[in-house]
């Protein structure tokens, strides 16, 4: 991992932690919220959630889904690079509210 990615995922934590740690009730139901937690998550997951790259698209995928996904990074049941990293301190409501955020976006195409 280069120093540049390294940056980024700190830029990003920070910014999660900031939305996060305001504990403000059902992050979706505040769109200035949703939009800077969005943002935390975007910067590698793409605009509005579509990935460009070689990221996972998260935005239009069942709400089900991205809350298991998210769970597992975080309890360690999913195995990846960095997702378990940025969400192990995330509660289950705020999992819950991210993934019907990103759940409510139109995916890829849509
Ligand atoms: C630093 C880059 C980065 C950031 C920021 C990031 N992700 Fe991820 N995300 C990844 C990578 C890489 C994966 C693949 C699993 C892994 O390697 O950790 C992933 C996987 C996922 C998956 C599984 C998707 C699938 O289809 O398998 C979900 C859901 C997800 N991220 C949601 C989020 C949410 C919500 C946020 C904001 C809280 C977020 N991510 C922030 C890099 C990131």
């Amino acid at each position: 991992m280069t120093f540049h990615t390294q940056a980024r995922v700190g830029t990003a934590a920070l910014a999660l932690a900031i939305v996060i740690g305001a504990g403000l009730p059902g992050l979706a139901a505040n769109s200035e919220v949703a939009a800077v937690t969005a943002e935390a998550c975007t910067t590698c997951h793409g605009p509005g959630g579509v990935s460009e790259g070689e990221m996972p698209t998260i935005a239009g995928q069942d709400a089900a889904t991205l809350t298991e996904a998210l769970r597992g990074y975080r309890d360690g049941t999913l195995q990846g690079t960095i997702m378990g990293k940025l969400v192990s301190t995330l509660s289950d409501e705020e999992i819950a509210a991210l993934a019907e955020y990103f759940a409510a976006l139109p995916g890829a195409g849509q």
